[in-house]
Order: C-alpha cells, then structure tokens, then sequence
C-alpha cells in the first residue's frame, strides 16, 4: 500500500498515549478511503446488515437502549477493499504500538457503528469484567461535515478531572487506553457513523 497519512503520525500517536493515555488524529487515511468506508456503512445499513448492539459479552450480551443505542456489524477480512484497506493501517498501528510499549497486542476487532439521531452510549470503559484482552480502544469517523451544534461528540474524561469533546468528522481517530479512560457517546441531531475497534493483546 502507499504510504498513508496515519504512518508519519504515529510518532505523535505514541507520545500521545505514552503522556496522556489518548491521542486524537485528524486526516489518518485518503478521503477517498474515508468516504468509502462511510458508503460501505450506509450500504450495509440499508441491507439491514447492522445489528443492535449489546452490552457485556457471552451469556451475560444484553441489547439496553438506554445504555447504548448503536447498531453495530463486526468487520471480517476478505469481504471489502476498503474495509481490508482500513484493517492493514491498524494492523500497522498495532505493530508500531507493540514496538513503543511492548504490549503484546495480538490482534484487532472493529465493528461499523451507527447511531440514529438521539442515540448515545453511556459513560463506560470498554474492558470488560471477565476479559482484559482489550487494551487500546480506537475509533475512527466517517462523518462529513459535522458541526459541534448537531452534538454527538465522543466525551472523554481523563483522570485529571478535565473533560474533552471530540467531535465525529471524518478522517479523525481517536486512540485511548481501554481499561482506564471512561467515555460516553452524547446524542446527535443526525446519523453518526463510525468504526470503532480494539486493539487486544492475549
Ligand atoms: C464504544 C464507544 C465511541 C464512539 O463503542 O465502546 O465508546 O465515539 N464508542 O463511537
Ligand atoms: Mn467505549
């Protein structure tokens, strides 16, 4: 593959995580790559391919809206250039990540996530009690043109006791450590599309 934008900022990326436990990127991948993996969202969306999420996993998987109200596909290699284009970036990130801090990630899962307006996800961490593997959380947006009044900002909440909002627009990814940063997903006046992924280790 070309290079991609992502690949001279991982520098930043790692000394992000390293002095803070998050990182936010903007223009990782080509617009063009972006848009198609929005178009590739929407499609399968329209075929009904996307599912309500859950909340927990295994036995204890619930689907509680007014937890989270995303509907969600798990992405598979093999099925799409554009999503198998997105695959190899993070399999890049992930290498880079084990380099900087020897965390022994092994692999990576992402799903699409689209939120009908007035959706949200609740503050929460993404590991879970009875599985650690997830280690870096990453989600990365498909959203055009979004404007801070239609909402749906990702909120952060770092230990130091700030808040942080960042907004959905294309092209922008977010990296933070998944056992320790706690987040929400705030309503939004319009569609919010995503992939939104865990890099975990074994
Ligand atoms: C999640 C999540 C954040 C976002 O799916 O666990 O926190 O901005 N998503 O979509
Ligand atoms: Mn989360």
């Amino acid at each position: 593959m070309n290079e991609l934008p992502l690949q001279r900022l991982l520098p930043q990326i790692i000394d992000d995580l390293a002095t803070h436990g998050w990182s936010r990127q903007t223009h990782v991948l080509p617009q063009s790559l972006t848009g198609e993996l929005a178009s590739e969202c929407r499609q399968r969306a329209q075929n009904g391919a996307l599912s309500p999420a859950g909340v927990g996993r295994g036995q204890g998987l619930a689907v509680r809206e007014g937890v989270r109200g995303d509907s969600i596909q798990w992405l598979e290699p093999g099925q799409n250039t554009a999503c198998d284009q997105y695959l190899a970036a993070m399999n890049e990130l992930r290498r880079a990540l084990n380099q900087a801090f020897y965390l022994g990630l092994e692999d990576y899962e992402s799903h699409f996530a689209l939120y009908p307006p007035g959706a949200f996800y609740q503050k929460h961490l993404d590991r879970f009690r009875d599985d650690d593997r997830r280690t870096v959380s990453a989600v990365f947006y498909l959203n055009d043109t979004w404007q801070a009044d239609q909402g749906g900002a990702l909120r952060l909440y770092p230990n130091d006791g700030s808040e942080l909002d960042v907004l959905p627009e294309a092209g922008t990814l977010v990296l933070f450590m998944s056992a320790e940063l706690p987040h929400e997903v705030l309503p939004a006046s319009r569609e919010r599309l995503s992939l939104t992924g865990w890099f975990r280790r074994r």
